[in-house]
């Protein structure tokens, strides 16, 4: 691994910590002011709220937040509470609609957040309408395709909180993807078991041996941001050189070769160098496929990247696709979460009629355009262990173990974390985490 510490000096002082950040009531409560209340928070995709009217729901905790567009075109967010008694305001995941209509009592507000119709009017003292009754809004800005919220007071901009992520990230224009699968899962562990999981390669060769067969975890690069955002670099097209190197192409590195006209056979007793061949190809084929590819450097080409925003968005992409990957609270429950994958799929330029090439880990098949926008999936991490549902092979097998760690973490035989250098973002996460908890 190679370590790159950038504007922050808090890499590897958190080699170990108390477990009660992850299991303690009193901690997630202090959390909900501390850091869901205190951060920019990836709500969602502005894909979802382009036109008038579109909406969705971003839960995290205690709160939901309703995104919407308005009728000037104007991107707004708001609690979604009702302001007369409080009742949740719009169930659906996401939508459009030209108003929002409480279920209850028919409060009825518009995409401006303002309280147009009460039923029943001459009824109340004074008229809700002039008392303030509109929905509370929360701060809302967009970056490269996806909308955060901020649910505090006075935020930093956007662009300051990213930092040179936001520059580092530029290139990929994930709002230029388009959304192919929306899938949640209910886990039965604290959302930073989940965001752990996914700062380290450390068990990668263990409980993923797939990997070796696409990506080099060994010759990775890790970089730590201040803010608490961290990034890692897997060279892609490739194979774990730590396992030794095959002598044919891997059938993952075949079929990504195939799928850029390559022929596999050529690169026997060349194994290494379909990285690079990756690479060239792309190039040679960016105007006939209708893929962006100059705007990328060779390393991105064929690479698996992977960027952890703080607190909670874990970005895994390639030039063609992108997880994003978002464990949320549980509203009351530490012992929770729900765990979000958004798949997105850059696609070849409406000039092209190509299929698209996928990233180096050929992770999700060669995707095909859905017709409209695929419906939110949510279930329970056992339909997952029983293979009814999957988020893919990788993703299946970290969710299957991620409920026994929380388990464990409730024993009374553990009563700390014990981290190495392999676990430097998992430090630097927990680092800007307890910043941030001293911070209020
Ligand atoms: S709680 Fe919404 S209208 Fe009564
Ligand atoms: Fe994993």
């Amino acid at each position: 691994m190679t370590l790159t510490i950038i504007e922050t000096h808090t890499a590897r002082t958190h080699q170990t910590f108390r477990k009660d950040r992850y299991v303690s009531q009193e901690v997630k409560a202090l959390e909900d002011r501390a850091i869901w209340g205190n951060t920019w928070l990836l709500a969602g995709l502005a894909s979802d709220v382009a036109r008038p009217g579109d909406f969705f729901v971003f839960a995290v905790g205690i709160e939901q937040i309703l995104v919407t567009r308005d009728e000037a075109g104007d991107l707004q967010a708001f609690f979604n509470v009702c302001q007369h008694r409080g009742n949740r305001l719009v169930c659906e995941a996401h939508g459009t609609t030209q108003h929002f209509r409480c279920p209850y009592h028919a409060w009825t507000f518009g995409l401006d957040g303002q309280l147009k119709g009460v039923p029943l009017v001459e009824k109340f003292a004074e008229d809700p309408r002039k008392a303030n009754r509109h929905l509370k809004s929360v701060h809302v800005a967009l970056w490269n395709g996806f909308v955060f919220v901020h649910l505090g007071s006075e935020p930093e901009p956007l662009l300051t909180f990213l930092g040179p992520v936001a520059e580092r990230l530029a290139p990929y224009d994930f709002g230029a993807m388009t959304l192919v699968e929306d899938q949640t899962v209910q886990l039965d562990c604290n959302w930073k078991a989940v965001v752990d999981n996914f700062s380290e390669l450390y068990h990668v060769d263990f409980l993923h041996p797939q990997h070796k067969r696409m990506v080099d975890c060994h010759n990775d690069t890790v970089r730590l941001y201040s803010g608490g955002h961290t990034g890692v670099e897997v060279p892609g097209g490739t194979v774990n050189q730590k396992f030794g190197i095959p002598d044919e192409p891997t059938d993952i590195q075949s079929s990504q070769l195939k799928s850029l006209d390559l022929d596999p056979a050529d690169y026997k007793g060349r194994v290494l160098e379909v990285r690079t061949a990756i690479q060239s190809q792309k190039r040679a084929l960016a105007t006939s496929r209708g893929m962006p590819y100059s705007r990328f450097s060779d390393d991105q080409l064929s690479d698996v990247w992977q960027y952890n925003l703080f607190p909670n968005t874990i970005l895994s992409f390639t030039p063609e696709h992108c997880w994003v990957l978002r464990p949320r609270p549980h509203a009351l429950d530490p012992n929770q979460c729900e765990f979000d994958k958004i798949s997105l799929v850059r696609f070849p330029d409406a000039a092209t009629d190509q299929k698209p090439i996928l990233g180096p880990a050929s992770r999700d098949g060669v995707a095909m355009r859905p017709e409209g926008r695929p419906k939110r999936d949510l279930f329970s991490y056992q339909a997952v262990i029983t293979g009814e549902k999957t988020m893919t092979d990788t993703i299946d097998q970290d969710v299957e173990l991620l409920g026994q760690v929380q388990l464990g973490m409730r024993s009374n035989g553990f009563s700390d974390v014990y981290l190495n250098e392999d676990e430097a973002r998992v430090q630097h996460f927990h680092a800007e985490w307890d910043r941030k908890m001293h911070e209020i």
